[in-house]
């Protein structure tokens, strides 16, 4: 979300604008990842059942709310024992808010679409995280997302690219009058969880945020696809908050807002809380979002943000971004390298902050194209100091 009161704005022209697509990229490796990520072990769970199997009727009509909460619960109890699948066969199945439970997949046919439901009593209300104190939206607590997992480990959220539908333009009208008593669902959101997978899905037109990992380690979200409206509110694609060991790859989004937006709380709350976003990898991603940031660095990263690689972005604008709204965090040790920008208007923008300048920002190998009107100090820089 574009707020006022950034303290720095970082924007970088980073690789071909127009709308390249995938056949746009270009592989260009920044060096190995200090760990690696991978969970074979939990793609087999020994139990498996269908949402049919708990009277689940998909025909995107009938509210399966029940349905889902009922195969959740009694799947929950093969946790020590193997684990369980739950498979969302071929249909439209429409939902109101679930959670899930622990060794535990959710699998998507490819031809299956799960619909959330615009009644808003099939959202429950829950508190503000404690990172923010108060909703996004207005003061209070939140609408619970679609899907919900906390205290959770070992999840699998995955299919054959089956679908996800947030139905959200009911929510957007409600945003834009002004008439929301509390903030936005998100389509789904895990909590003090680890051992978390999220792939091969789409997922379409949020109610607010697509992917909410928050307070949660060892994540993978890989080969997603995002869609919603270039001009919908706040529907960032992925947003890690207070994580840590995260993997992002092979996600394509289209969104009305940033891309991926790297958190970590909201001024004295996410101080107080003091819970960073570290060792973040983002590799292959492809990013349509032409009034936001491919990759934003906040806002709310109050808690701090350590440890970011990113490596082969398209993206339509060309922006990484680095917003902060509070002193008490900045930005030391900045890497950039082996970039290439075409069609740029704006290189760079670099904003310190007064009294407290950036300082062990480094550029290697940056190459950068600047578009025939592009502005006419194509490098912008305050407060910066050293190289
Ligand atoms: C889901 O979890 C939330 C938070 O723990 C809880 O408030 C809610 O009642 C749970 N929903 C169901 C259907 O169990
Ligand atoms: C979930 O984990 C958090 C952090 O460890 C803890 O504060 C909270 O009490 C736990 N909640 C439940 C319902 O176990
Ligand atoms: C998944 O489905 C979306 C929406 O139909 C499509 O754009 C995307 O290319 C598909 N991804 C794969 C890997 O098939
Ligand atoms: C996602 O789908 C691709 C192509 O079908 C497959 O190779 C890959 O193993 C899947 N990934 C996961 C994590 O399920
Ligand atoms: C500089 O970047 C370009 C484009 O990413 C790459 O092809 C080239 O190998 C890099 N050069 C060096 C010396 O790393
Ligand atoms: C450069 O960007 C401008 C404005 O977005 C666009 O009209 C033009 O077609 C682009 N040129 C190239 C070569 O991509």
């Amino acid at each position: 979300m574009v707020k006022t009161d950034w303290l720095l704005v970082i924007l970088l022209g980073l690789v071909f604008l127009s709308l390249e697509g995938a056949e746009g990229r270009k592989e260009r490796i920044l060096g190995g990842s200090p760990y690696e990520l991978a969970y074979s072990a939990i793609n087999c769970r020994k139990h498996s059942a269908s949402i049919k199997d708990f009277g689940g009727i998909g025909d995107g009509k009938t509210l399966n709310t029940k349905a889902f909460q009922k195969a959740v619960n009694q799947l929950s109890k093969y946790a020590s024992d193997g684990g369980a699948q739950l498979v969302i066969p071929a249909g439209h199945w429409l939902t109101g808010s679930f959670n899930l439970t622990s060794h535990f997949t959710l699998f998507l046919h490819k031809d299956a679409v799960l619909l959330a439901s615009q009644e808003i009593n099939q959202w429950p209300v829950i508190d503000p995280l404690p990172s923010y104190g108060h909703g996004r939206d207005a003061p209070g607590g939140r609408y619970i997302s679609l899907i919900f997992g906390t205290n959770l480990t070992d999840v699998i959220i995955t299919g054959e690219n089956g679908t996800i539908d947030g139905q959200g333009a009911l929510w957007w009208q409600q945003f834009h009058m002004n008439k929301l008593k509390y903030t936005r669902p998100y389509l789904i959101e895990l909590m003090h969880s680890n051992k978390i997978q999220i792939s091969n899905l789409t997922l379409l037109n949020s109610p607010s945020w697509n992917i909410h990992p928050v307070y949660s380690s060892d994540i993978i979200i890989q080969g997603i696809t995002i869609l919603a409206p270039v001009t919908s509110p706040n529907t960032d694609g992925i947003n890690p908050d207070s994580c840590t060991n995260i993997k992002l790859e092979d996600n394509y989004i289209v969104s009305g807002d940033d891309c991926v937006a790297v958190k970590s709380g909201w001024d004295e709350y996410g101080i107080k809380y003091g819970k960073p976003t570290s060792h973040l990898i983002i590799k292959r991603l492809t990013c349509i979002s032409p009034y936001s940031a491919a990759i934003a660095l906040g806002s709310e990263m109050s808690g701090g943000i350590q440890d970011v690689r990113i490596q082969d972005i398209t993206a339509h604008p060309d922006r990484i971004r680095n917003k902060d709204q509070n002193c008490l965090t900045r930005d030391k040790g900045i890497n950039y390298r082996d970039v290439v920008a075409e069609n740029v208007s704006m290189a760079g923008q670099l904003d310190g902050i007064s009294g407290d300048p950036f300082t062990g920002i480094c550029m290697s190998n940056v190459t950068i194209g600047l578009a025939k009107k592009s502005k006419q100090n194509p490098w912008a820089c305050t407060n910066i100091e050293g190289n």
